[in-house]
C-alpha cells in the first residue's frame, strides 16, 4: 500500500527521517515496534480514541461548534504533554484510564506518571522518528484547540485536521506493533 501514500504524507515522513519505500505487493514492510501485551493494548486503545476525536472534530466544524472543536482536540492530548497555556485547560484527556492515575500527575510530567512507567517504556521501545511524529501530533491537536478560540473558523480547523491526519497516515505506513 505504501506506493499509494499521498505526497503530503511522504513530506511528513521525510521531515521525520523515515525512509519509506514501496514494498512488493502483499509484503508488510513496516517496521515492527515490540511492546508488552499491556502496552500494546493501551496504545491501540489510544489510537481508537484518536480516530474518534478526529471524527468528532470534523463533525463539530460542520456544526460550527468551535467550543466542541477545542474540547475534542484537547481530549487527544494527555496533560503531561500539554504546553503551559493549555495545561490547566478544562478538558481531561480521554482514553487514559489504563494509566489513569495519570490524571492527577503534576503538569511537568516529571515524577509519578501514575506509577505505570509506560512513558519510559515507550521511549525505550520506539524509534526517534515515531516519537517525533507523536510529539508533532500532540502539538497539532493543541494548535487546533488554540485556534478554535483565536481564529474560530471551521474551514481553518478542517485544514489543520487534514494535516494531523497526514501524520496518522505517515506513521501507519512506517510502523506496526508486535
Ligand atoms: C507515531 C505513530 C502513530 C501516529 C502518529 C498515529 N498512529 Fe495510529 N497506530 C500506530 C501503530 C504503530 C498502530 C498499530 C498498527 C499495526 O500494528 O498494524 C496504530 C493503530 C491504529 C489504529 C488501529 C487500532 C486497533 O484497535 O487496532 C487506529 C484506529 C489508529 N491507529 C488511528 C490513528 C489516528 C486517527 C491517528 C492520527 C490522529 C493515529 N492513529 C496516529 C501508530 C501511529
Amino acid at each position: 500500500m505504501t506506493h499509494r501514500l499521498p505526497w503530503r504524507s511522504l513530506g511528513i515522513a521525510a521531515i521525520f527521517g523515515l525512509g519509506i519505500t514501496a514494498g512488493a505487493a502483499g509484503a508488510d514492510d513496516r517496521e515492527a515496534i515490540e511492546l508488552t501485551e499491556e502496552d500494546r493494548t493501551h496504545c491501540l486503545e489510544r489510537m481508537r480514541t484518536y480516530l474518534e476525536v478526529t471524527n468528532e472534530i470534523l463533525r463539530a466544524t460542520l456544526e460550527s461548534d468551535m467550543d466542541a472543536v477545542r474540547s475534542h482536540a484537547l481530549a487527544a492530548v494527555p496533560r503531561r504533554y500539554r504546553e503551559d497555556d493549555l495545561a490547566d485547560a478544562e478538558v481531561p484527556a480521554r482514553g487514559t484510564a489504563a494509566d489513569g492515575r495519570g490524571q492527577g500527575e503534576g503538569r511537568g510530567g516529571g515524577a509519578g506518571e501514575g506509577g505505570s512507567g509506560r512513558p519510559d517504556r515507550m521511549e525505550a521501545a520506539t524509534p526517534e522518528a515515531y516519537q517525533g511524529m507523536m510529539h508533532h501530533q500532540h502539538e497539532a491537536f493543541q494548535e487546533i484547540a488554540r485556534d478554535a478560540r483565536e481564529v474560530a473558523d471551521p474551514a481553518h480547523t478542517q485544514h489543520q485536521l487534514t494535516e494531523v491526519q497526514d501524520t496518522c497516515v505517515a506513521c501507519h505506513s512506517a510502523y506496526r506493533f508486535e
